[in-house]
């Protein structure tokens, strides 16, 4: 017997989009919906109603909801280019913004794979979750994949997230991404490196779900301008690639001329801002000197 019925259990949906949206979430009914689904255990739209106890759970989570804890954090879950990956306390949440960036990775991994007809070797570097490796290796099937994560909360759970979605597929390294011995093994011989390292100049103002959950390893790149970590990642990633290979590197929308600059001077010829859903400037794509091969 259920403690609702289906019309009193919508109401309490709709009354909890719009708490929500009175503390500034930024999607209040979906939100709504999703905390709700995530108790019924199915789709709000096929809930006759909801049982005993879901009214006090409900409150329970659309108040942490209220106090800006993100969605994901609380059911445990985030979604990235179709694929559903664990989301755990300490590591960095996959941001929609990073699904374009890793399209173009994808694009050119693929361009690889139907120009030479072999399998592209494509490494992701400052991994966090394993969100953009699990994405290649599912879209690209023939793709051998690497991915480098420092930190060891991260690490772990990239490498479940990316055991579970493409089993097999990616190999998982924990280290220094800008250190020259790490994945020496693969130097000018990788197809595709694509990074979302942390890139957030000094003391830029984060939103309160970013400040509050993300940690800091992810978030700030070093120096005022944040530039730091995205540099060293344009240097290893010219060594890793191979002539005419491929970087995308996720930035922020104020860092692109530099990073154009950076690719020109560090041995890439073409450098390109791509852009993201919100039309911001949003990532380089730069490709590697082909005049070097020997
Ligand atoms: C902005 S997060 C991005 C994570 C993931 N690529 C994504 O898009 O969700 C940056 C990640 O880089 C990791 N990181 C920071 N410095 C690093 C380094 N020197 N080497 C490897 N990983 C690093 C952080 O721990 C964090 O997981």
């Amino acid at each position: 017997m259920n403690a609702l019925d289906r019309y009193a259990l919508r109401r309490t949906v709709r009354e909890a989009g719009q708490m929500l949206a009175l503390a500034g979430v930024a999607s209040p009914e979906v939100d709504a919906r999703l905390l709700a689904e995530h108790l019924l255990g199915g789709p709000l739209l096929l809930a006759d109603g909801a049982p005993e106890g879901f009214t006090a759970a409900y409150a329970a989570l659309v108040g942490r909801r209220a106090a800006r804890e993100p969605l994901q954090r609380i059911l445990g879950v985030m979604w990235f280019r179709g694929l559903e990956l664990e989301c755990r306390p300490g590591v960095f949440i996959v941001r929609p913004e990073t699904e374009v960036v890793a399209g173009a990775a994808i694009e050119a991994a693929r361009a690889v794979a139907s120009e030479e007809g072999r399998g592209p070797v494509v490494v992701d570097l400052c991994a966090g979750s394993g969100a953009i490796a699990a994405a290649v290796a599912a879209e690209v099937p023939l793709a051998r994949v690497w991915a480098v994560e420092i930190d060891a909360a991260a690490l772990a759970l990239a490498r479940e997230n990316c055991e579970r979605l493409a089993p097999g597929r990616v190999e998982v390294v924990g280290g220094d991404a800008t250190a020259p011995a790490v994945l020496a093994e693969l130097d000018g011989r990788v197809d595709v490196v694509v990074s979302n390292p942390p890139y957030v100049p000094a003391g830029e103002v984060e939103d309160v779900e970013t400040a509050g959950y993300d940690p800091d390893l992810a978030l700030y790149g070093g120096g005022a301008d944040g530039l730091r970590l995205p540099l060293a990642v344009v240097e290893r990633a010219a060594a890793l690639l191979s002539p005419g290979a491929v970087l995308v590197m996720e930035h922020d929308p104020g860092q692109g001329a530099a990073l154009r600059a950076a690719a020109l001077g560090a041995g890439f010829t073409e450098a390109v801002t791509g852009q993201d859903l919100a039309g911001r400037d949003r990532y380089l794509r730069a490709v590697k000197e082909r005049a070097s091969r020997a």
